[in-house]
């Protein structure tokens, strides 16, 4: 009997069509979130025993609901959307697509920083709207990007990423992290590491990549927005919810910091009434991994970790793998 699995997302046909050759698969033919009550309905009315999850949320009651479940395959390297801990008691993987999606989200992290810094949405805005009469010597003055100091918090694969960019517009690169310090990784960058209140403090650009737990929610709020100089930025590319969106509102509207970029949303898709009217924000609607190629990659590798969960291997991408050390999974 092929395993019967469900893909909350219409995702790229050369995927789609990989799973059919080894599996019965079901799809949300939208483009849009099922919700868990709908995923928890899916699972207990059908043996389900793979589920690729892209966009949508997988709390404990869906994990209980799908009596056969046998591997959860995320699409997308950030998983606060699935319940790991509720995955990990039954002994079934969870997986992310890690690896093939980093520099394209730098790059938008980088787009940000550029676009906020040099006023580019600003800018557009003054042609459309048929503002441009003529050339002013005063118009739209920015802040410099090269030689300022960029502060990345989170050295992961993105902040890495985000760090080389910095490095080719001979940035000052400071960095903290969990882990703390480690010499070859602040050698091969460049990079030194600081103290949380030190990165704030020092940064003209402080760009979070630290994946959402309950220890780094609102990591940045009203204290660490009155510790950054009012001429810097703060760029959000990784989860809405590390930022009070509240104290940053507040923030970018009294002049406390110089502005945002932001990809990411405390709660998606809606977004703090003041971001909508503040001219110092970029904002994006949370497309950090969306381009053609790192979008197919990651279907593709959700794909693979799924198969081989279901085959009896263990995929490339588990981030619970201690489902493999107990003998479980
Ligand atoms: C990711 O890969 O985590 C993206 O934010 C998509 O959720």
């Amino acid at each position: 009997m092929r395993p019967r699995v469900f893909v909350t997302r219409p995702l790229p046909v050369p995927t789609l069509d990989r799973l059919r050759g080894q599996c019965e698969v079901e799809l949300h033919e939208e483009d849009s979130p099922v919700s868990p009550a709908q995923l928890a309905e899916i699972c207990s009315s059908r043996p389900i025993e793979g589920l690729v999850v892209c966009g949508a949320r997988v709390p404990a009651e869906v994990v209980e609901s799908a009596a056969r479940l046998r591997v959860v395959s995320n699409v997308g390297v950030g998983y606060d959307n699935v319940d790991v801990a509720a995955c990990t008691r039954r002994g079934i993987p969870v997986t992310n697509t890690a690896g093939v999606l980093e520099e394209t989200t730098a790059d938008l992290a980088f787009a940000l920083l550029m676009a906020v810094a040099r006023r580019v949405a600003e800018g557009d805005r003054h042609i459309r709207e048929g503002r441009w009469q003529q050339w002013k010597w005063g118009l739209l003055w920015g802040a410099d990007v090269h030689h300022q100091t960029l502060g990345i918090y989170g050295l992961g694969n993105i902040g890495r990423a985000m760090a080389r960019r910095g490095r080719g517009f001979s940035m000052r690169l400071l960095y903290h992290s969990r882990r703390g310090a480690d010499a070859a990784l602040e050698n091969e960058l460049g990079a030194t590491f600081v103290d949380h209140d030190t990165l704030f403090r020092e940064s003209d650009f402080v760009s979070l990549h630290v994946p959402l737990t309950p220890e780094t929610h609102r990591l940045v709020g009203a204290r660490e927005l009155s510790l950054m100089k009012p001429t810097a930025f703060l760029i959000n590319t990784t989860r809405g919810k590390v930022v009070d969106e509240e104290a940053l509102a507040a923030a970018l509207d009294s002049g406390g910091i110089a502005g945002a970029g932001l990809d990411v949303f405390e709660h998606e898709p809606r977004v703090h009434p003041s971001l909508l009217s503040l001219p110092n924000v970029v904002l994006a609607p949370h497309i950090g991994s969306a381009t053609t190629a790192t979008r197919s990659r990651m279907a593709a590798l959700a794909a693979e970790n799924l198969l081989a969960a279901l085959e009896g291997r263990r995929p490339p991408n588990v981030v619970n793998p201690e489902v493999y050390s107990c003998g479980r999974a």
